[in-house]
């Protein structure tokens, strides 16, 4: 399956073929988003496909739920499954206390509801995306298209009364045009280089009307198997 694969994709996939042997017969998944969490899609579904494995997997966006089906897995939803054993999902850094920046996928706030329903969250990460603070990542923002540009300028001043480093932020594009997320949602970039008090800032920036959630995974991670380009794996 993995074939000729460059350093960080080889990475990517060692992560996520150690991090399915977590996953036992029976088990409702959450399947996360991006491409480290389609190497685990993929993975499951040679095992689904091969060994017989049974699962109910939940997909965080409608890319995965995709990619599931075509890999054999059944897919089902949140509220059918109602809670899940295990997460499997990427993120954009991680901290040592297992802390992560997600959503550079678009896929935030399904991944935030997947993996708090969840009696465990296994992450899944090349080790470059291992650092000592987190926010060198823009941390994306999820907001409602209403009054989006007054939900940017209201994070702004909220940044700069926190005394973060950064302030900017930036409306993502799809081409010329707004990204919108599977829930029809915008998503602004905050450019902050380096969060002091992560867990601060996120219960901050949800207090903001138009925020729908931000890319703070603060205390949900429990494990985060991180793998090196030469094939080695960590499980932290
Ligand atoms: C999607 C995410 C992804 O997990 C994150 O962006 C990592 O993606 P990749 O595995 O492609 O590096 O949070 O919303």
């Amino acid at each position: 399956m993995s074939g000729e694969l460059s350093p960080i994709d080889k990475a990517k996939f060692v992560a996520a073929k150690r991090a399915v042997d977590f996953v036992e017969d029976g088990m409702r998944v959450g399947l996360g988003t991006g491409s480290t969490a389609a190497w685990m899609v993929r993975c499951l579904g040679e095992l689904v496909r091969e060994d017989g494995l049974r699962i109910k997997g939940v997909p965080t966006s409608s890319r995965t739920a995709e990619l599931a089906r075509d890999c054999g897995i059944t897919v089902v939803s949140l509220d059918e499954a109602r809670w899940l054993d295990l997460t499997i999902d990427g993120a954009d850094e991680f901290d040592q206390d297992l802390n992560l920046i997600k959503g550079g996928g678009g896929a935030l706030l399904q991944e935030k509801i997947v993996a708090t329903a969840s009696d465990q969250m296994i992450v899944i990460a090349d080790v470059g995306k291992e650092v000592e603070h987190l926010g060198h990542f823009p941390l994306p923002l999820e907001v409602i298209p209403f009054g989006w540009q007054t939900t940017q300028a209201l994070a702004e001043e909220m940044l700069i009364s926190m005394d973060v480093l950064g302030r900017q932020s930036s409306l993502r594009m799809n081409g010329a045009a707004p990204y919108v997320t599977d829930e029809g949602n915008y998503i602004l970039d905050l450019h902050l280089n380096r969060i002091g008090n992560a867990r601060q800032l996120a219960m901050v920036l949800n207090q903001i009307p138009g925020v729908v959630e931000n890319g703070l995974f603060i205390d949900i991670c429990d494990k985060v198997v991180v793998g090196f380009g030469d094939g080695r794996v960590e499980v932290r």
